[in-house]
């Protein structure tokens, strides 16, 4: 039998899906996605109803957001000018071309791990182009246009993140053939997704999955429940994470530039050391971490 690789590829997709989104089936339509999984954002096609959805999501989080996220992301936030309506992806592209050599690209929804990884790698960041439902508010199991747009867009307008996650892509690639994709996607849920910085003014979010929720931005700063432990890339490679409820644990960097840093050295060795290892609980707190007081 001649199996085509974008079919072995599909398979493989649809497989992660059902694990990822708890269902099997994903609500994007990736009937008109092309070979890279992009679609038309065919912004005119948004009705009144989902830009006064947009406009309620935006203003509740917008106003969270001072004190709580870090400064990068709120100079940024500011400057996106999305307050009014679910944003035309064109548009802000034009803008982070300039600032940073990025651009949006619109998706259905989730894409295979290869297919994200080519993206980020060639400075594309894939957009969701559905908004959630009036009743899915607070929460939904699938990122929408809301997570992706308003949780990673502002911070792809910072030099040192957008070099990062350019790298990631390339990462990602290599991750692949080295067995090391499932310990490279604990790191971005822990600092992409999930992930504190300490400021001067004190603990503050950079990370998408808490500044586009309404309650784990409060959470993550001030509940005595989870963990808080200085940002350590292979103890992150190695941990558990949970999708479907607030993180037990938060992994606190400096700056950017400390994530850059910390991430750019070769992780062959790592995926080879670790992976024969045990996993570690996203509850765990290990010998000789501290856990950060607020
Ligand atoms: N340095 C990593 C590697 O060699 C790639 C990477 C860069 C991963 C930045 C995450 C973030 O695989
Ligand atoms: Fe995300």
């Amino acid at each position: 039998m001649i199996v085509n690789e974008g079919a072995v590829d599909q398979l493989a997709f649809l497989k992660t899906l059902a694990e990822k989104s708890d269902g099997g089936s994903l609500r994007g339509d990736y009937s008109k996605a092309d070979a890279q999984y992009v679609v038309a954002q065919d912004w005119a096609a948004y009705t009144p109803e989902q830009h006064a959805l947009w406009r309620k999501l935006y203003q509740r989080q917008a106003r969270l957001v001072p004190g709580r996220a870090c400064d990068e992301f709120i100079v940024s936030l500011a400057a996106l000018n999305a307050a009014d309506g679910i944003p035309d992806f064109e548009r802000t592209s034009e803008a982070l071309f300039k600032a940073t050599g990025w651009r949006l690209v619109a998706v259905p929804g989730l894409v295979p791990d290869h297919t994200f990884f080519e993206h980020l790698s060639e400075r594309r960041f894939p957009v969701t182009v559905w908004l959630r439902e009036p009743q899915e508010f607070d929460y939904i199991v699938e990122p929408d246009v809301f997570h992706d747009f308003f949780g990673h867009v502002p911070l792809l307008f910072n030099p040192i993140i957008a070099d990062h996650l350019q790298q990631y892509g390339k990462g990602g690639l290599k991750a692949l053939h080295l067995g090391g994709l499932k310990n490279l996607a604990r790191l971005y849920w822990y600092t992409i997704e999930f992930g504190l910085m300490q400021t001067d003014q004190g603990l503050r979010a950079y990370g998408a999955g808490i500044l586009s929720s309404g309650g784990e931005i409060e959470y993550c700063l001030t509940s005595k429940t989870p963990h808080r432990i200085a940002f350590n890339g292979e103890r992150i490679m190695r941990t558990l994470y949970k999708i479907d409820s607030y993180q037990e644990t938060y992994f606190v960097i400096r700056d950017f530039q400390q994530l850059f840093d910390e991430t750019a050295p070769d992780f062959a060795p790592i995926y080879a050391r670790i992976k024969d290892a045990d996993d570690y609980p996203a509850n765990s707190l290990l010998a000789g971490e501290v856990n950060i007081d607020v």
